[in-house]
């Protein structure tokens, strides 16, 4: 598409897990403005296909299909997917992921093994079967993933299983780098901050918190953020675009943390 340059996706077919809102979507949005088809694929069928209208107008297309990626073999599934809608699979985006706040003295093994096939074995998996079908086309790729600043520093007591679930994406992303870069392609992170989405929204509800201190929270997030706002999906989407494009031919295992300067405090 004129415009883009080197962050131009015409003629790219990508698939984006959990795409079928928050980061996600916004992700797919951006991709599809920039000119590539996007698959959606999410656990969740009715969003799924329900996003699909919401992403017409081009220049890329959209198509949707429902994926666990905690089950191993999701990633297939969404490779052949792609494959079937737009005949190739040259990004993959590892997006899906929950984030339920149990402090660890209360969480089973249940709950911690459903974070992790979820949140680090389901995006392995599908990068393994994205690699795949990427070396067999002989034309490289793009793998990007969707850690946090998590992966770098806790942000909240809760979160432990989730945290080493990230932490664990960040390395993960390091050494698949290497182990993929004879092939052309290149694996970076994205590490968001706090981002406004459907999911985020949920989990605040669900809190027994008046509505008060539910303002009263909001404030105090955003007041640990040097750029004054949380943020929106866009934001995240944007340097996806980044990750996916030509702009970053010579990037790989890196992570780019996106999160209005909350780090840094
Ligand atoms: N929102 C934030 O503040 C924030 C911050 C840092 C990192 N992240 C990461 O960004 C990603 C997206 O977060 P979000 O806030 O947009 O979440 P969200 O809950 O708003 O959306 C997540 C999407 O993933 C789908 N999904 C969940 N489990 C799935 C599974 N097993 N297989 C396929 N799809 C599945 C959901 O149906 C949903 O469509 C996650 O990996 C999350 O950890 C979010």
């Amino acid at each position: 598409m004129a415009g883009w340059g080197p962050f131009d996706l015409s003629g790219k077919n990508a698939a984006v897990t959990g795409g079928a809102m928050g980061i996600g979507f916004g992700i797919a949005q951006r991709f599809i403005e920039a000119g590539a088809n996007v698959l959606i694929a999410d656990i969740d069928d009715q969003a799924a296909q329900a996003a699909v209208p919401k992403l017409a107008g081009g220049p890329g297309k959209a198509a949707a299909v429902r994926a666990d990626v905690s089950d191993p073999r999701a990633g297939e599934e969404i490779v052949a997917a792609c494959v079937r809608h737009f005949g190739s699979l040259d990004i993959l985006v590892n997006n899906a992921g929950i984030f339920p706040i149990v402090p660890m003295l209360q969480t089973t093994p249940e709950l911690f093994d459903r974070v992790y096939a979820v949140n680090l074995r389901g995006l392995a998996f599908c990068t393994q079967a994205a690699a795949k079908q990427m070396i067999a086309q002989g034309k490289g790729g793009k793998i990007v993933n969707i850690a946090s600043i998590d992966s770098l520093r806790p942000s909240l007591v809760g979160l432990a299983a989730y945290d080493a679930s990230k932490g664990g994406v960040l390395m993960f992303t390091r050494n698949l780098a290497l182990e993929l870069a004879p092939h052309g392609i290149q694996i970076n992170a994205i590490a968001p901050g706090g981002v406004a989405t459907e999911g985020v929204a949920k989990l605040t509800a669900g809190m027994p918190l008046t509505a008060e201190q539910q303002a009263e929270m909001a404030r105090t997030s955003v007041a640990r953020i040097p750029l004054g706002r949380m943020g929106v999906p866009d934001d995240i989407a944007k340097v996806a675009v980044f990750l996916a494009s030509s702009a970053s031919d010579y990037m790989t295992g890196e992570i780019v943390v996106v999160d209005g300067g909350m780090l840094l405090t």
